[in-house]
């Protein structure tokens, strides 16, 4: 019996308008998030599109917008689709919730931090203020604040405690879903360890499931049961933590694990040659095939879909390909 999958993303297009052409950020992502409790990181290096990704799937887009196309399920229903007061009203917080990169640094700082996370409940979830910091002060205590915390100042916070407080903000109309981008990037390793930690229990204790992207890969797999690695703006390998750290089928994803520093490991950390490429101008065929080791003919002309090296693991590289 196969199940619905809790989110369901196919084929998904973000490309935004620029002087000089097309920024294909996001082009052609399909993936799924099986259910609940779960957590699927997305990971690649800086501008590959996994910010544009998040912003894609809840339709929360800029003005440039060039193209966009795809399909978002959502427990089976459709939302990519929907007009924009319904995806408010019904998806936005409700369903699925954002904590976009960098939000923590774009509190309010003359507006109390209570009073800023109660409001898509009162704007959007349609709670009285009173129920709302209700919720609020128990959000706080569950992400390992005081409830006190509501009538503090932003400026009052540590930088671990902000982060803590966009995440109670981000679970006050307790949807199934949070997507978080680079929630931990801004903060010193230590306090990173104890957000980290905290997501680890809201996903067990509440059953939440949540995209975590990341430009660490090592980060992710901690909290992931799967990995989806993005490569300039397509969806390159996918499978699960322990598919993708032991046994990468893609030569992306084999480079990005060898760029990890190990405490171990007397080898120094590989860094990837070469530079992204022009998200307006991608290379023909495999998009990586300017920087990978392992380049023939094939690759410089056509594209490699997804082949499937172990069950319930997909790369796009041609080397997958066996002779029929
Ligand atoms: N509104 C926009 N207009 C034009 N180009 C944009 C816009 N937003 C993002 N881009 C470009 O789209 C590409 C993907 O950006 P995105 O922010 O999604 O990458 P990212 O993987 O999240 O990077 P980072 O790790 O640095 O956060 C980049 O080339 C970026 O410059
Ligand atoms: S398709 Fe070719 S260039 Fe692309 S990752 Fe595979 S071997 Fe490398
Ligand atoms: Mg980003």
């Amino acid at each position: 019996m196969t199940m619905t999958p809790l989110l369901d993303i196919r084929n998904l297009y973000l490309h935004y308008a620029d002087r000089r052409g097309a920024v294909r950020a996001v082009d052609g992502v399909s993936l799924a998030l099986e259910g609940s409790g779960q957590a699927l990181g997305i990971v690649g290096e800086s501008g590959s599109g996994k910010s544009s990704l998040a912003n894609a799937i809840l339709r929360t887009l800029p003005t440039n917008v060039a193209r966009f196309e795809g399909e978002v399920y959502l427990a089976g229903q459709e939302i990519a689709g929907l007009p924009e007061t319904q995806l408010r009203r019904e998806v936005r917080w409700r369903k699925i919730a954002l904590v976009p990169q960098g939000a923590m640094n774009g509190f309010n700082p003359v507006v109390r931090t209570g009073e800023q996370i109660i409001e898509p409940a009162t704007v959007y979830g349609d709670m009285t203020p009173r129920a709302a910091r209700r919720k609020a002060e128990e959000l706080f205590e569950l992400v390992g604040l005081s409830a006190k915390v509501y009538t503090r100042y932003p400026h009052e916070l540590s930088g671990g405690m902000k982060q803590r407080a966009m995440i109670a903000g981000a679970l006050i109309l307790s949807p199934p879903v949070v997507i978080m981008d680079e929630p931990t990037s801004a903060l010193d390793v230590s306090v990173q360890a104890q957000i980290m930690n905290l997501l680890k229990r809201l996903k067990q204790e509440l059953g939440l499931s949540i995209i975590f992207i990341s430009h660490d890969i090592a980060l992710a797999s901690d909290l992931c049961d799967r990995l989806g690695v993005v490569y300039a703006g397509e969806l390159v390998e996918i499978g699960s933590a322990e598919q993708i750290l032991t046994a990468p089928a893609h030569p992306y994803s084999q480079k990005l694990l060898r760029s990890i520093p190990r405490l171990r490991d007397a080898r120094m950390p590989e860094f990837i040659p070469g530079a992204p490429p022009d998200l307006r101008q991608p290379p023909p065929g495999c998009r990586f095939h300017l920087r990978c080791p392992h380049v023939f003919a094939r690759c410089e002309t056509e594209s490699p879909p997804p082949f499937e090296p172990q069950p319930g693991q997909h790369a796009r590289c041609w080397l997958l390909d066996e002779p029929p």
